[in-house]
């Protein structure tokens, strides 16, 4: 109940307050799918310049799925953790061969392709195909666990799945990207770990358990092993 009130909040919210970030124009799933492996592991502003390289010069799947090990590793030099990009030439390799090139629309399907999980795979299905699936990552769950006051550890896959089922029953029919890219932005901007969550700008600062037992700081809970 406490999460569902919050859910017209951070939809709101975020068409207000958005960002005007590159992958949030011309919306497809190439375009999120690249933008959401690039943001796994590197900072927004670091992702920005490789992502309108990456995309003028493999403007499709096709071009990716033949790319050049060479050409794609120097596309993707200096972000690091290139596993990442290999997996996505097998990705686009298997959308080649199984979906004659063409992104497949749903979640399953998605799921199933090479390097992306549950969070890349609610991501893309919620933003572009308006699937009502969640997409929760390090930061939508901090956002979540304070919220709640949820205070299972975060390093268990219980507690991972707990937050997506819980979500999975939130998520708004007419808009499910936008509650889903509300979350991110909410814990990129305003719900900030360590110690500076601004909750003076919080749309749901006042349905916050954590924030009305004053220990935001608290959350997540991350036991140690
Ligand atoms: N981090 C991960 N995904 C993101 C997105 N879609 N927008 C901004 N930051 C992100």
């Amino acid at each position: 109940p406490q999460m569902k009130e919050t859910v017209p909040l951070i939809v709101e919210w975020y068409r207000k307050n958005r960002r005007d970030l590159p992958w949030r124009k011309n919306i497809n799933a190439y375009r999120v799918w690249i933008s959401e492996i690039m943001l796994q592991q590197t900072r927004v502003e670091a992702v920005k310049p490789y992502y309108e390289r990456f995309l003028s010069e493999l403007p499709d799947i096709e071009t990716l799925a033949n790319v050049e090990e060479d050409k794609l590793l120097k596309l993707w030099e200096g972000l690091g953790y290139y596993n990442r990009a290999r997996n996505l030439k097998l990705a686009a390799q298997q959308i080649m061969e199984q979906y004659g090139g063409k992104f497949p629309e749903t979640y399953e399907k998605i799921r199933e392709l090479k390097g992306i999980g549950n969070y890349t795979a609610g991501a893309i299905g919620s933003f572009v195909y308006d699937l009502q699936k969640p997409a929760v990552d390090g930061n939508v769950f901090r956002v979540v666990s304070r919220i709640l006051e949820d205070a299972d550890d975060i390093l268990k896959a219980s507690t991972r799945k707990k937050v997506e089922s819980l979500l999975e029953e939130v998520i708004p029919k007419e808009s499910p990207g936008d509650f889903n890219q509300g979350l991110i932005e909410l814990g990129a901007i305003v719900c900030l770990p360590g110690g500076e969550p601004k909750c003076e700008i919080c749309p749901v600062s006042h349905l916050c358990l954590a924030h009305r037992d004053g220990c935001e700081l608290e959350y997540p809970v991350k036991k140690k092993a």
